[in-house]
């Protein structure tokens, strides 16, 4: 634990000479959604989200600007902020929420970039963004140690630590917090302390930052990996941009705190929702619901170095209840999942913690069985359906564990299950006379992407797998009686 102020100084915000920070009282949901990466199915882990009601797996532009509320301050802001959240995981292995203090803080940082024309550039609608990695499970910049502090960031450049991949570790911190003492510099610390460390210093929390990058190619609105449009300044909220990046626009930088504090002297680790517990798998994600012309003019005008929105005359802003009372309708395909509280002794998804070095294997080995399947089922059949065990008739092969991956031989009369799946289990359904076979199959495609080297068309379908639902249908009849 550092007290050394010179340093703190070094590597504190300075030069952020203008900047508001977006306050987000509320949470809209606590879900497994992703409209970036997953869209239109379960995400592959929970996530804290925040901003406007529209979210959901497949949110559009529309959607969120459309929708009539929003978990954050400002009702001209119709964005949608997230990222994953903590778990607790005790000793006996269940799961416990960690909870989270006071909502996120989306701060929009103003900052002057080099290597840029044309000043600071408002988000176009519907831009969308991802910082972080969520497979990482190291820290690698330079072949430094992660528990010594940063060298001074003017030395970067000549130290060769300046490639997006480095500066991308560098944009993730977690500040213990304890208000008793100097708070410590934003993004000083890269890595989640271990849990003795939280209890003996952090009483108050901690506190996850994440910096986006600021410097935009100036045409997409979004990149196949949601990163190759954008980059990092050399110095992560400051600096020069890279070649072919020379639009500046809003640096924005989250803020969530978790009280980690309600577990102290409790045996376990913290977790976060990814699989992670060292912090170099967080990332989060932005979809802007702002009109772009109303950005620009509040980029143009509201340049305080306040912070405050309130000082912004163009911004509406909302009282805090307002805020928390907004919600998005949890679809029902995740609706029977419980992610808060104590949860059991499954991550939501099915994740598995993944220790690294070694990157995640994607985070998400296997569905997370019952949720999954019976929300599929409501999908499909909505209305009176009820899940009945297969007899030993002749006609319906025999069943096994849900929760186990199986392999049987399909029936001639199933679907071929296509090359490169894998038949993971089969479920019954019978509605009246009839009865549904559902065959579960899955692909897992892991894709590794550089993000230094990333070209666009290499990276389709990265960091995603897929699962597909056949549904083939058996019409037999029940036999009752004798003829
Ligand atoms: C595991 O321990 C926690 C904390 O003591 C407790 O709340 C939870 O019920 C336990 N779980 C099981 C399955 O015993
Ligand atoms: C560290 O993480 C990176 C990115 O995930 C990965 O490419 C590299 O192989 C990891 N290093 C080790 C030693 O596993």
């Amino acid at each position: 634990m550092r007290t050394d102020t010179s340093l703190a100084i070094l590597a504190s915000l300075s030069g952020a000479a203008a900047f508001w920070r977006m306050e987000c009282r509320g949470r809209v949901a606590l879900a497994r959604l992703d409209p970036l990466i997953d869209p239109g199915v379960p995400a592959k882990h929970a996530h804290a989200v925040h901003g406007s009601s529209g979210f959901s797996a497949s949110s559009t532009y529309e959607d969120l600007v459309n929708a009539d509320c929003t978990s954050c301050a400002v009702a001209e802001d119709k964005s949608v902020y997230w990222a994953p959240v903590v778990y607790f995981k005790h000793e006996n292995g269940t799961y416990q929420e960690v909870l989270q203090d006071g909502g996120m803080l989306a701060y929009y940082f103003l900052n002057k970039l080099g290597n840029t024309k044309d000043g600071i550039k408002a988000f176009p609608n519907d831009f969308r963004m991802v910082a972080g990695d969520t497979n990482r499970r190291n820290y690698s910049v330079g072949g430094s140690d992660v528990k010594m502090p940063d060298p001074p960031k003017s030395n970067w450049r000549s130290m060769g630590q300046t490639s997006q991949a480095d500066l991308a570790q560098r944009a993730i911190g977690f500040n213990c917090l304890n208000y008793a003492t100097d708070p410590e510099p934003s993004l000083y610390r890269h890595y989640l302390p271990e849990k003795q460390f939280l209890d003996d210093k952090c009483k108050d929390g901690v506190r996850f930052e994440l910096s986006f990058p600021a410097c935009w190619n100036g045409k997409d609105k979004s990149s196949p990996d949601h990163k190759s449009h954008v980059a990092y300044p050399d110095q992560v909220l400051n600096g020069n941009c890279p070649d072919g990046f020379d639009v500046a626009l809003p640096g924005l930088f989250f803020e969530t705190i978790w009280r980690t504090q309600d577990f102290v002297g409790i045996p376990g680790e913290f977790v976060i929702s990814n699989g992670d517990v060292g912090g170099f798998g967080y990332h989060g994600d932005f979809i802007s619901g702002w009109k772009q012309e109303f950005l620009q003019e509040a980029v143009n005008t509201c340049t305080y170095s306040s912070g405050r929105i309130q000082d912004c005359p163009i911004f509406t802003i909302l009282d805090d209840n307002k805020q928390r009372e907004c919600q998005i309708k949890t679809p029902p395909m995740i609706a029977s999942e419980k992610l808060a509280g104590l949860i059991g002794d499954i991550l939501p998804g099915g994740v598995k913690i993944s220790y690294g070095p070694e990157p995640a294997n994607h985070g998400n080995p296997l569905p997370n069985p019952l949720p999954a399947i019976s929300s599929i089922i409501d999908n499909i059949l909505p209305g009176g359906v009820f899940q009945e065990k297969p007899t030993s008739s002749s006609e319906t092969p025999t069943s096994t564990s849900t929760s186990q991956k199986i392999k049987t031989t399909p029936k001639p009369s199933d679907p071929p299950i296509p090359k490169g799946y894998e038949l993971i289990r089969t479920d019954y359904v019978t509605k009246g006379n009839v009865v549904k076979k559902i065959v579960v199959i899955e692909t897992v495609t892991t894709v590794m992407v550089d993000t230094a080297t990333v070209t666009a068309t290499a990276t389709r379908g990265a960091d995603k797998a897929r699962r597909e639902v056949h549904l083939h249908q058996h019409q037999h009849r029940h036999h009752h009686g004798s003829h």
